[in-house]
């Protein structure tokens, strides 16, 4: 037979067209798109009923198999998924590509080694999706920037670092960044920022603590918005400064979301990424509307940073940001910590009761039910972070595209493409180009063809005890995954395996690439002698 795989009566949608299209793919790629493509030509054939049919997703923001520094006795948090369960989850909701984080920490001298490290996490555990890594930089040594980014760029195709401007273990000061971003520029690596004022945050900590105001969701109050609108203009001077375009990950408050639109409106190039937490959570979940009462330790759940805005103002800000362009991406940032965990968020009741008490309380698995029930922690020891791969898509496709909130080529464009650009993967990920783009994508139901329901973490496949969005009700759902032209998720069935997923050198970016080029000449912004 000519193909492997036909996918036939779609309505195929990418960044730029949509129509009814049949698809057929062949060793792994699209092989060619056709009004009508004889079924008789294909091994197998699926009856998308008129379903849609996207390149699969790929999400640039993703944790699994990471430990968490933490603040407090020594003592880390750890993701509640790994390679295996992270992918596996990624797959069952149409995310067919992610990209996470080998973390530096201050002590250790090599990137490389950071990064080999944690490419053998992803080598015992398996993945079931194409992955990528990004690295996170906490230690700047420029020497070691020098010696090591080449090598990372060129030996494994990483081309995008993560840098903070909060928490005490990551934290970069000005200068830091600076010298960050300048040897990123040399090889066009894309910057992710992480921007919120850690000063301000352990400011306010310190002083909601002196005030008793420790419960989980006085998070929110640590953490106001002007917290991150001030980060992010200051992170956008330094950047401008050096001509080098960075990308802001997780954008929560619609007053950082408006710097960032002003920015790109003057002509420097910045990018954003916002994340369900945002548009679906405010602060007044966070005080148990979802949960029992404002004191109940179960708000923790939801504990995420940046947190998400006061009300739904600002989320329906972000929401005109994702249509018109403020946004580049939309990402998961799925950090997901269990619960019910000495390493998750029961950290927020152990370390609190350590700290009263003075010693530590050698507290073990069976006994964490016991001492979370009736307990209110403290948001300082709560690790940050919500579970969100699965969901990723099907909120942003139940409450985005459904509604007529954003288009369906503009839902391709922030789950996919431009990820893909954005990070150098595209067109192998990103597209549907006959002989470049891989055979992944993702196929939905037809509307009405799944009776609405209510999601419970039972539905999802990570390994998180809880999901932020339990009880949302969604209309759709991925029907098909399928990764390099093997399905890998047909009607709620895995059918995939741990040994699908490969690892994604990247090339790079080819928005930072544009952007690097363009130098700009405003002398009150820009240090224009730098590159003379
Ligand atoms: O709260 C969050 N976002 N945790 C994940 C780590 C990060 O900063 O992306
Ligand atoms: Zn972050
Ligand atoms: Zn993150
Ligand atoms: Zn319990």
């Amino acid at each position: 037979k000519q193909f492997n795989l036909v996918i036939k009566n779609g309505i195929v949608v990418t960044s730029g067209d949509s129509g009814p299209l049949d698809i057929a793919i062949k060793e792994g790629k699209i092989a060619y798109l056709a009004a009508d493509i004889d079924a008789n030509l294909a091994e197998k054939v699926i009856d998308a009923e008129g379903g849609y049919v996207m390149p699969g997703g790929v999400d640039a923001h993703v944790h699994v198999a990471q430990d968490f520094p933490s603040g407090a006795n020594g003592v880390s948090a750890q993701c509640a998924d790994n390679f295996e369960s992270g992918s596996r989850s990624a797959v069952c909701g149409g995310t067919t590509t992610f990209l996470s984080f080998a973390h530096q920490n201050r002590c250790d001298p090599s990137i490389l080694e950071v990064v080999e490290a944690y490419d053998k996490l992803a080598k015992e555990s398996g993945s079931y999706c194409d992955y990528g890594y990004h690295v996170i930089i906490t230690q700047p040594d420029i020497e070691m920037l020098q010696r090591e980014l080449p090598v990372l760029v060129k030996n494994w195709g990483i081309t995008s670092c993560k840098l903070f401007m909060t928490y005490a273990a990551l934290q970069l000061r000005d200068n830091e960044l600076l010298d960050v971003m300048f040897e990123a520029r040399k090889l066009a690596i894309t910057t992710m920022i992480h921007a919120e004022n850690g000063d301000i945050i352990s400011w306010l900590t310190d002083k909601l603590q002196e005030k008793g105001m420790v419960e989980p969701r006085f998070h929110a109050q640590s953490r106001p918005p002007v917290v991150e609108m001030e980060a992010t203009s200051r992170a956008i001077v330094l950047a401008e400064m050096i001509q080098n375009p960075v990308l802001f990950v997780h954008v929560g408050s619609a007053s950082a979301a408006e710097v960032i639109r002003s920015t790109q409106t003057r002509g420097f190039p910045i990018y954003a990424e916002t994340c369900p937490q945002y548009l679906h959570l405010t602060w007044e979940d966070l005080a148990s509307k979802k949960f029992h009462s404002p004191q109940c330790f179960e708000n923790a759940k939801l504990i995420c940073s940046p947190p998400p805005g006061p009300d739904n103002t600002d989320q329906e800000l972000l929401w005109t940001g994702l249509r018109n362009g403020t946004f580049t991406i939309y990402s998961s940032d799925h950090c997901a910590f269990r619960y019910h965990d000495v390493r998750g968020k029961a950290l927020g009741i152990i370390q609190h009761k350590e700290s009263i008490e003075g010693s530590t309380c050698p507290i073990d698995d069976d006994h964490v039910h016991e001492i979370m029930h009736g307990k209110t922690g403290n948001f300082k020891y709560i690790p940050n972070g919500c579970p969100g791969l699965e969901t990723r898509l099907p909120l942003l496709f139940n409450y985005g595209l459904a509604q007529g909130r954003i288009t369906a080529e503009r839902f391709v464009e922030l789950t996919s493409t431009a990820p893909a650009k954005l990070y150098g993967l595209y067109p192998k990920k990103g597209a549907l180009m006959p002989g470049l783009s891989d055979a992944d994508l993702v196929i939905w139901y037809p509307e009405g063809h799944i009776k609405p329901f209510s999601l419970t973490n039972d539905h999802l496949h990570h390994d998180a005890d809880y999901s932020p969005y339990e009880g949302m009700e969604f209309k759709n759902w991925p029907r098909y995954t399928i990764l390099r032209g093997k399905v890998v998720w047909a009607e709620g069935e895995l059918l995939g395996s741990k040994t699908d997923g490969q690892y994604q050198k990247r090339k790079p970016s080819q928005l930072t690439m544009s952007a690097v080029k363009t130098a700009r000449t405003d002398r009150r912004r820009v240090a224009t002698w730098l590159y003379q």
